[in-house]
């Protein structure tokens, strides 16, 4: 606690130190925005969950747009999401940090079908909703995967669950990814259990597409989990010291990303060390730390959260109680360079008719030209900044 204040303290005197231009945005479809994602199959899109409920389509194409082109509504408590082709998936909870969400109707992965994205019919609604709660009573993130055998895997973070200890969830998905209709037949489902605390973040191996890395909310840990033969998943390895969550990304998950080497990961610590990680995974079961920012930059890259990149840059959410991002310079070899920050204004955290105090941020994205929009979780605020005026380096966004 008292180090908490003193991190607040810490954060005031940054944020009166110098003031950086952003656009302060409100819109009506953000209810507690918990993972934003552009993908490679239509970078121009955002996508939006909301842990108040829903998911948005957005669109991010020119400089500072942010117009909604879809929105499915509804009061279910959505977080996870990711997207292969025009697949997609995302979670509901059932359960959060406060315990069970009155609103939620379940453990439940919703998907939905992409292929009329582009068009003026493009409708955001699932055409199948896969009920979990025979197999667990919570879920988290999620993250789809292609196998050598051409089957398609969801594979899930149980994150609050208690009825299972650390598990992460294994749905074979392969007859809905491939007709984009509802199946009758119940999937194939696995839990397994491991030794993460609280399982959040998920990233399959650049170099191996069954190979997870899985990190824990409670854990300074990163799992290793082999599911190569997926009747039979592996954990093979658990190692300590990484940080907890540890929500990752890769070059191909992040459309505007140059510099990353295409075999290596960047893993957000969350947790008061904080920072950012590269792993290479070369050697996809045996992956090894390149560089990391922890040690040197404790307190203000405490929180770190959903890591995006873009071009040189690896930026950083931050969920501290001044919510604000960090951007790092990224070497082509992997090493991190100069770190530059930028928090949120204070007394701009009203909601409504109420006033909260925390303008902590989960997520950002970033779109072509170099705009990030960063989403403050409690007030719904989005502010709209030009990273490049955040890294100080000169460039300038388009
Ligand atoms: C997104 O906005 C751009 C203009 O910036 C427009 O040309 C495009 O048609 C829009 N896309 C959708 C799906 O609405």
């Amino acid at each position: 606690m008292k180090l908490f204040h003193s991190l607040t303290a810490l954060l005031s005197l940054a944020t009166l130190a110098h003031s950086i231009k952003y656009t302060r945005l409100t819109p009506s479809f953000i209810n507690y925005a918990a993972e934003s994602r552009n993908y490679k199959e239509s970078p121009n899109t955002l996508y939006i969950t909301n842990r108040n409920g829903g998911l948005a389509a957005v669109n991010i194409t020119s400089a500072k747009q942010f117009d909604l082109i879809a929105l499915w509504e509804n009061d279910y408590p959505i977080e996870g999401q990711d997207r292969l082709d025009n697949f997609m998936v995302v979670t509901e909870l059932a359960k959060g940090p406060d315990g069970a969400y009155p609103t939620s109707t379940g453990p439940k992965l919703h998907i939905f079908d992409l292929s009329l994205e582009t068009t003026p019919n493009f409708e955001l609604k699932p055409f199948q909703s896969i009920d979990l709660s025979g197999s667990i009573d919570a879920i988290l993130h999620v993250k789809l995967t292609k196998l050598a055998s051409g089957e398609i895997f969801a594979i899930i973070t149980a994150g609050f669950a208690e009825t299972v200890e650390g598990g992460v969830i294994f749905v074979n998905l392969t007859p809905h990814y491939n007709t984009l209709t509802e199946q009758t037949d119940p999937p194939y489902v696995k839990v397994l259990s491991t030794g993460i605390d609280q399982p959040e973040g998920i990233i399959i191996s650049p170099t191996s597409p069954s190979t997870a890395l899985v990190g824990g909310i409670k854990s300074s840990k990163i799992g290793i989990i082999d599911f190569s033969d997926f009747q039979n998943p592996l954990v093979l390895e658990e190692r300590d010291d990484y940080g907890a969550q540890l929500v990752g990304a890769k070059k191909s998950d992040q459309p505007f990303s140059t510099t990353l080497n295409s075999n290596y990961v960047v893993l957000a610590q969350w947790g008061l060390t904080g920072g950012a990680m590269i792993l290479d995974c070369t050697d996809s079961l045996n992956p090894k730390i390149v560089d990391e920012t922890g040690w040197y930059h404790s307190l203000s890259l405490s929180y770190s959260n959903r890591v995006k990149l873009y071009k040189d840059l690896i930026v950083l959410p931050l969920e501290q109680p001044i919510g604000g991002f960090a951007t790092i310079i990224l070497e082509e070899n992997g090493k991190l360079g100069e770190v530059r920050e930028e928090h949120y204004p204070i007394g701009e955290i009203d909601k409504g008719d109420s006033t909260v105090d925390s303008s902590k941020s989960y997520c950002l994205a970033i779109n072509e030209g170099g705009w990030v929009y960063s989403f403050v979780a409690e007030t719904n605020a989005v502010y709209v900044y030009c990273v490049w005026e955040v890294t100080g380096i000169g460039r300038s966004c388009s």
